[in-house]
């Protein structure tokens, strides 16, 4: 047995393609935002996280030319060392302004900061618990917390049952992080915020949520999960967590919080001292558009505009859609080929959309994921609505 034999067997992506069906890493020949170029076709996109539509955004573009004129294309090493750019801390500050907590600290992807948290703020013999549903991310930072004898709890999916019966279970006095994605990513449901802070509260948690899909998306003016249930960072949600890969339209992550832990974290995290930093023209581009989302709120409120159409415009297809205030729309459809199929066809007709097979879904739970964004446009929802009207009938998903 050779270690390269499993590569020669992996015969998945092979049959998919064969059949033409393969779905993953399309190429993008042009990104005009809700509208891509793919094999020299244009297509409206409704699988994307930008979620404001600002990557194309004047403003955006012009701030991150302008940091690479000043800074170059690169920072050619960690903030430890020489990568630390005074746009860095300008963000960190503007950001942690927005959240209405003490300090944040940017690191290059969100993959990496929260790999990079939970390592660092749970040591051995203390506890993380996290959602069954939570970010790979999460899980990778869990996996090196219970590398290092931390011990590491899952609960059933925003399930405050199955959460309460867990810590139940765990030392009164143990320190534990309690970890949960604000909107999962999958199904773009909300956590259930208040009971999971009160159960934190009363077991010896801190609590860390993951806002990659609701900062920009749900609260007042975009600030996240815990203004959207009148709740407070710093006081309820111990650490936010966040990406700026979705709604600040650029690359890298963050954490924030009190000024004590984040300190300790970027003083300490593997993550972000042997990792080079976000690259200038990122950082100024999520500075960029933080501003315009502070200063437009309209924005959130035209992304929800949508979401709420097309929530209402497939419910009146005949689809079975979650009530859940997020512009992340499952649609189910329930086998792997089928999955594969539904969304070649939606292709076919001019509509990307992200299929989710098994095991990322249990078996049965597949389904079509589509995302929509503040800047599309009531003729691109209305086509997407007749495409998803048209495939559902064909697969006989509606009548
Ligand atoms: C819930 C969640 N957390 C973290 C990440 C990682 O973010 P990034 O794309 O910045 O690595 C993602 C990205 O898909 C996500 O959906």
């Amino acid at each position: 047995m050779d270690l390269f034999d499993k590569c020669k067997q992996y015969e998945r992506v092979k049959i998919l393609k064969e059949m033409k069906l393969f779905p993953y890493f399309q190429e993008i020949e042009e990104n005009n935002c809700t509208e891509v170029k793919i094999d020299g076709r244009m297509v409206i996109m409704a699988g994307s996280n930008n979620y404001l539509g600002l990557t194309k955004h004047p403003e955006v573009l012009a701030a991150a030319h302008k940091a690479m004129d000043d800074f170059g294309t690169s920072c050619s090493g960690s903030r430890f060392l020489n990568g630390n750019l005074v746009l860095h801390r300008e963000l960190e500050e503007e950001l942690a302004d927005f959240l209405g907590v003490e300090s944040s600290l940017v690191f290059t992807t969100g993959f990496l900061t929260n790999q990079g948290i939970i390592p660092t703020i749970v040591n051995r013999d203390e506890c993380v618990i996290s959602d069954k549903e939570n970010h790979a991310s999460i899980v990778a930072g869990t996996l090196i917390a219970r590398a290092m004898a931390s011990h590491v709890k899952r609960y059933a999916n925003n399930d405050m049952e199955s959460l309460k019966k867990l810590l139940l279970q765990l030392p009164p006095a143990a320190p534990k992080l309690l970890v949960s994605d604000g909107v999962f990513s999958m199904s773009g449901a909300v956590v259930d915020l208040p009971r999971l802070v009160q159960l934190a509260h009363g077991h010896n948690a801190r609590v860390m949520i993951d806002e990659a899909h609701s900062i920009g998306v749900l609260g007042d003016g975009g600030r996240g999960v815990s203004s959207h249930f009148g709740m407070q960072n710093g006081r309820d949600v111990d650490l936010v967590m966040g990406t700026f890969s979705k709604s600040f339209a650029s690359l890298g992550g963050f954490v924030a919080g009190g000024k004590e832990v984040v300190d300790y974290i970027k003083y300490n995290s593997q993550a972000l001292i042997f990792s080079a930093s976000m690259p200038p023209a990122n950082v100024a581009a999520a500075r960029t558009a933080l501003r315009i989302i502070r200063r437009e709120p309209e924005r959130v409120q035209r992304l929800h505009d949508n979401a709420g159409y097309m929530r209402r415009g497939f419910r009146e297809l005949g689809y079975q859609i979650p009530d859940d205030p997020t512009p992340i729309i499952p649609i189910l459809i329930g086998d792997n080929m089928k999955t594969f199929r539904f969304c070649h066809r939606l292709l076919e007709e001019g509509v990307f959309a992200n299929p989710v097979v098994s095991p990322a879904v249990p078996e049965g739970k597949q389904l079509i994921r589509s995302f929509f964004m503040a800047t599309h446009e009531k003729r691109q929802l209305d086509r997407v609505l007749e495409v998803f009207g048209l495939v559902g009938r064909e697969f006989g998903l509606l009548n």
